[in-house]
């Protein structure tokens, strides 16, 4: 269904995996005062919902109807940390496994799941304004959105950012099997049939190879001033 221009303003971060979309959109909400849709997540909680549940792994109609009624709660401990409950567990480290992530990366290339969660992404937008991350959020989710970035970055710096991000939390995976699975998880989500990942026509391109993560907060920030959109 399309979507009306929001009631509250929306900026929407999309990009591929390791692109920096999280940390950037993080630190934009946190800037802003905003609240921060982490669209990512959600598919990942219906992966894992259906793991966890013993689903068939091909059934469409099963992970849809989770999409639909599962459970989840986004929050932050005491120190601010991001918390993410699913069905009342706390599944923040699980949503981040690299097989969580492949799983992911396949539900929501089914349209069923994709339909099931678009009311529930959109349900974020509350005053005074959500920050939006994923992969269709200014092409499906929120056409309307007041300002859309798309963030590159190259697929070595890419893989290398998930290499680091994944070492310090203690997991060893190879610098070229996370290459690998980053191209192939590229292929599959630019080239499904549905909201392929794709930059918006209105979207504005920021490139983060070799740019800090303050950089490219800034850089967001200034376009969004520019436009007079906040000071
Ligand atoms: O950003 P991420 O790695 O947490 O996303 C996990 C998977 O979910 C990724 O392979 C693509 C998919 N995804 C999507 O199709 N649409 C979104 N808006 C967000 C994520």
């Amino acid at each position: 269904m399309a979507e009306t221009r929001p009631l509250v303003p929306v900026v929407t971060i999309d990009g591929p995996s390791g692109s920096g979309k999280g940390t950037i959109s993080r630190r934009v909400a946190d800037q802003l005062g905003w609240h921060l849709l982490d669209s990512g997540a959600l598919y990942r909680l219906v992966a894992l919902a259906g793991l966890d549940r013993g689903l068939d792994p091909e059934s469409v109609a099963a992970h849809a109807a989770l999409a639909e009624t599962m459970r989840v709660s986004f929050g932050a401990d005491a120190a601010g940390a991001e918390r993410v409950n699913l069905e009342g567990q706390d599944v923040t480290a699980r949503i981040r496994l690299e097989e969580v992530g492949q799983g992911a990366s396949r539900v929501a290339a089914w349209p069923p799941v994709r339909a099931a969660l678009l009311e529930r992404q959109r349900r974020f937008a509350e005053p005074p304004g959500l920050v939006a991350d994923g992969r269709d959020m200014g092409t499906v989710v929120f056409p309307g959105a007041v300002l859309k970035i798309f963030l590159t970055a190259s697929a070595e710096e890419r893989a290398a950012r998930r290499h680091k991000q994944l070492k310090d939390k203690g997991s060893a995976v190879s610098l070229a099997a996370l290459s690998r699975e980053i191209a192939e998880r590229d292929l599959r989500d630019s080239t499904r049939a549905v909201a392929p990942l794709r930059p918006a026509e209105d979207a504005l391109i920021i490139d983060s190879t070799g740019l800090s993560v303050a950089a490219v907060v800034e850089r967001v920030l200034e376009l969004g001033r520019q436009r007079s959109l906040w000071s």
